[in-house]
């Protein structure tokens, strides 16, 4: 069995850039370092308030990396038309709420499936792997299969936040969605709130094509650079 592909999300170099709205440190040009460390795509997240990534950086990713480019998106319509000129090979359709720290909870495919069944098809016909990013619910699974989605990102923050009992009952979710989403016909990919001592059991789902990782990869880059907080994480799936 192969463990998932890693994919890297680089919106926190740009957290850290636009805190001082310098030039610095360049997104793309972390992005060609953790490519070379040996990370299989990149992840990215135009937010409608641009707190992080700005347009220019996703022009530029596609540019550049020499990877895939897997955009997020909200519903939003500008950003769904920016998505289906960016090129990207694949889009994870996302909620998206101003006042979030980051991207609280899985899309509700039910409550937006008119949007939904419009952007699906728009996405595909831009050139790139549509999923949709949902929380473990076996309802939302079943609709994301009906809009013809041909993935879902299983959303892992609940887990990753799940202390004591809880952590197990919630990677007992994921595992029993992760295996309904495949057994119905849809690819699964997962991530949100996965670090270095959480992944393994995520890794090891055997239905996982692809973890998207961000915010754990990039805090530890600044203690021990790209190349080594990369490899550590590629180490960690290698071993699932
Ligand atoms: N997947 C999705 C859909 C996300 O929105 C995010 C956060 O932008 C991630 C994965 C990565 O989460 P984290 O930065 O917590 O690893």
């Amino acid at each position: 069995m192969t463990h998932p592909r890693l994919h890297l999300n680089v919106d926190h170099v740009a957290t850290l850039r636009q805190a001082r709205r310098e030039a610095f440190p360049d997104p793309v040009e972390w992005a060609l370092a953790a490519e070379s460390a040996g990370v299989d795509g990149i992840t990215c997240h135009l937010r409608k308030d641009r707190r992080h990534i700005q347009d220019r950086d996703v022009v530029r990713l596609r540019e550049q990396i020499q990877t895939l480019l897997n955009l997020e998106s909200s519903l939003d319509p500008e950003m769904l038309a920016i998505a289906t000129r960016s090129g990207a090979e694949a889009f994870c359709l996302v909620p998206e709420n101003r006042e979030e720290i980051t991207t609280e909870g899985g899309l509700d495919v039910i409550a937006e499936s008119d949007r939904l069944a419009d952007a699906i098809p728009r996405l595909t016909e831009a050139g790139g792997a549509v999923s949709l990013f949902i929380d473990p619910d076996l309802k939302q699974i079943d609709q994301a299969r009906e809009l013809g989605a041909p993935f879902i990102e299983l959303h892992t923050g609940g887990y990753a936040q799940a202390r004591g009992p809880a952590k197990a009952a919630a990677l007992e979710r994921i595992q029993r969605a992760s295996a309904h989403a495949a057994q119905i016909g849809l690819r699964v990919n997962a991530g949100h709130g996965l670090d270095y001592d959480n992944v393994a059991p995520i890794a090891a789902l055997p239905e996982a094509e692809e973890l998207n990782i961000g915010f754990a990869i990039v805090a530890r880059s600044v203690f021990v650079g790209v190349t080594q907080a990369v490899e550590q994480m590629r180490q960690l799936l290698r071993q699932s």
